[in-house]
């Protein structure tokens, strides 16, 4: 049987690494956080979840020479016209908390006269695998999860946004869901499960 290939993780995230690892392991890669080539992140410039992990693939590829897979994730609340997106984790401020970027999604809300009636909102995660920085056709994924921001947050389970967050047709906010539930119904898990499929395919061509 032939080597794993060595494929470089453009995240520092030992979280991500775990559970990318475990979702990618049928295949024949060998994931290795960009940290062990001492690579620095890039600066987030892009406008979309999809630019930003092209950027984070193509710096991790061009600084490694290696091929790269990245993410990029976030909360998208329409009547905030999506805000906080692409922000989502410095919505209140570089280094904020959790707690502060939703309590500023809150409060924006109130500033708008928005009402917390059935407030739609969603969680996106685009995942990209390029083979080299010059890769024409990056494997590309995107996974939704949909839901509605709730006015009083509950739950201490998982982390960001998760607090004020009901998944649709649930009584219970991400915060409140265990882990495992959550990595089953999640934008990550949706946007995984393709992933393993193109990247399969991308492998063996
Ligand atoms: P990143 O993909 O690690 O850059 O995460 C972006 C930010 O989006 C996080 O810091 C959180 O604020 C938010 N976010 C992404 N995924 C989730 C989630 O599953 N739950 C809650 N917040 C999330």
């Amino acid at each position: 049987m032939s080597e794993p290939k060595q494929v470089v993780l453009a995240s520092n995230n030992q979280h991500k690494l775990k559970e990318l690892k475990a979702l990618l392991g049928k295949l024949p890669i060998d994931l290795v956080p960009q940290s062990r080539w001492h690579v620095p992140s890039p600066a987030e410039t892009g406008s979309t979840f999809f630019e930003n992990a092209l950027i984070k693939a193509r710096h991790a590829c061009s600084l490694t020479h290696l091929p790269a897979i990245a993410d990029d994730s976030g909360l998208v609340i329409p009547r905030l016209d999506g805000e906080p997106g692409v922000r989502s984790a410095r919505y209140a401020g570089e280094d904020a908390s959790d707690a502060e970027n939703y309590s500023l999604v809150l409060s924006n809300l109130v500033d708008k006269q928005e009402t917390f009636d059935d407030c739609r909102a969603y969680f996106c995660a685009t995942l990209v695998y390029l083979s080299n920085s010059n890769d024409p056709t990056p494997v590309i994924s995107t996974g939704i999860w949909h839901g509605r921001i709730i006015e009083q947050p509950r739950g201490s389970n998982g982390f960001g946004y998760d607090p004020v967050f009901l998944p649709i047709g649930m009584a219970c906010t991400a915060a409140e869901l265990d882990a495992s539930e959550k990595n089953r119904l999640s934008h990550r898990a949706r946007a995984t499960l393709e992933f393993v499929q193109l990247l399969e395919r991308r492998l063996n061509t």
